[in-house]
């Protein structure tokens, strides 16, 4: 290096600033610039991957998705990883990312190197004892030092490798301390130069987290092909699985997991999962049937208001739901229905640790909390879907043959949806077709 030049970078972005400023004027996060040696006098340029050629002469079936062996993950990915294709798998510290790529290791056909740069090799050996992860062609090295991990790629020969973390790995010559932006960046280049070279699919684990104390994932996404984010909630045994990148694929698809005791089990049929442990005939309770990519989800949305303390601001407490969201339904239930939620403290939140964002839960959300407001239980048989519009309106969503027979599965015998709504394909449910959300009150018998 002839000299080096210091910027400032965003370690949640990765956004370069030359000077140093108390917000990231790229992603608007606050506090995350840190010092550190400029990427440009760092990086160094390989040799050509491949010359120039004709799209014709292009062998496509070269990049088909290989089957991981884990049904959910090949859901997710549509179809599996493909050839010389890298992927991020970002997740809070303990959610399970080493437990998945550990069964996806046990799974893949072939040779696999597994580089541990956070746990010891006897650590990784006692937890695949536990997964039934062990087998010959399973190789680990416990190494933190790029040089050594691309110098065992070479003598492994392995057609797949993950790196757990890509945050621990560290290339000498880079300069900067480990879990910077620019080792961060400069390692996860060098490994997809790697897997471009070879053909051998690589996946990265990559922690998210809160203080910025290492650069997260959001630094690797224009890298990397594919990003995984791998949620839940710490409490919950659910964990869901969704690609917010995907360059061989759409990113909608949702893959549900259960972590047990040896291992994470995939979800086939979430909506049981979910209803489980229902009590029927509690006021505050709804039921809706949600879409998450391509899968219809039947979950619980539950409501519990109390009366505000006066002049004090009333709370607004959710979880699984947009705050947002839960306050302009609170807005509209009040202006447009009539419902006195203004001086009412409200809790709502999905049940079983399920993230939901999709509007055709917005009427379900709506119900859960006037049939608490109002002290009245739902019908146990009654379903409803729908997004809210600002004028009160019940507007119609995607998807609407699919939530409706996954509700007629279940054995729910009535459903609320919105009046243009396609109505569902048997007979065993009954349509309640509704335009506005004083009229949906009133069918689902909480008013009048
Ligand atoms: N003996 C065990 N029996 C059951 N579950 C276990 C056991 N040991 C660990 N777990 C589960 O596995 C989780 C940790 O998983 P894992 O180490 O794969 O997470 P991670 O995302 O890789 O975490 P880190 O960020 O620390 O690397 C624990 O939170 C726990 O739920
Ligand atoms: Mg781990
Ligand atoms: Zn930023």
């Amino acid at each position: 290096m002839a000299k080096t030049r210091i910027e400032h970078v965003c370690t949640d972005c990765g956004a370069a600033h030359p000077k140093w400023a108390g917000q990231c004027n790229s992603c608007g996060q606050w506090n995350t610039l840190v010092e550190e040696v400029a990427l440009a006098d760092v990086a160094n340029i390989g040799p050509a991957t491949a010359p120039a050629c004709s799209i014709a002469d292009i062998d496509p079936l070269v990049s088909q998705p290989v089957t991981t062996g884990l049904g959910e993950l090949d859901r997710v990915l549509g179809g599996g990883l493909v050839p010389g294709s890298v992927t991020l798998l970002g997740g809070e510290p303990g959610i399970g990312k080493s437990t998945l790529l550990l069964q996806l290791l046990a799974a893949w056909p072939g040779k696999a190197l597994y580089v541990t740069a956070e746990e010891s090799a006897q650590q990784v050996r006692l937890r695949a004892e536990r997964l039934d992860a062990v087998r010959p062609d399973l190789w680990l090295q416990a190494e933190t030092a790029l040089p050594h991990i691309l110098a065992s790629i070479d003598d492994v020969n392995p057609n797949f490798v993950v790196i757990d973390s890509i945050q621990t790995v560290h290339d000498p010559s880079l300069g900067s301390p480990p879990g910077s932006v620019v080792q961060v960046r400069g390692c996860a280049q060098q490994l997809v130069n790697v897997a471009k070279r070879t053909g051998v699919p690589i996946v990265l684990v990559g922690h998210v987290t809160k203080d910025g104390s290492l650069a997260g994932p959001r630094v690797l996404e224009h890298i990397v092909d594919t990003v995984l984010a791998f949620e839940g909630e710490r409490h919950h045994a659910l964990r869901l699985l969704r690609a917010t990148k995907h360059r061989f694929g759409p990113t909608n698809e949702l893959g549900l997991f259960e972590m047990a005791g040896h291992g994470l089990i995939g979800v086939p049929d979430p909506s049981k999962l979910f209803l489980g442990d229902r009590r029927t005939g509690v006021p505050g309770s709804a039921i809706a049937p949600t879409i998450e990519g391509q899968r219809p989800l039947v979950v619980e949305v539950q409501a519990l208001t109390t009366p505000a303390p006066p002049n004090v601001p009333a709370r607004r407490t959710t979880q699984g739901i947009d705050n947002n969201r839960l306050a302009l339904l609170l807005a509209v239930l009040q202006q447009r229905a009539r419902i006195p939620v203004q001086t009412q403290d409200v809790y709502a939140s999905t049940v079983g640790g399920v993230r939901l964002v999709e509007p055709g839960l917005d009427l379900a959300i709506c119900l859960a909390i006037v049939s608490a407001i109002t002290d009245r239980p739902l019908p146990p048989d009654l379903v409803a879907f729908g997004e809210i519009g600002l004028g009160g309106e019940v507007r119609q969503v995607s998807n609407a043959p699919r939530r409706l027979s996954e509700a007629a599965r279940l054995g729910f015998k009535r459903v609320i949806a919105p009046r243009n709504s396609p109505g569902p394909e048997g007979e065993s449910l009954r349509m309640l077709r509704v335009t506005t959300l004083p009229e949906a009150l009133a069918a689902a018998g909480l008013t009048g």
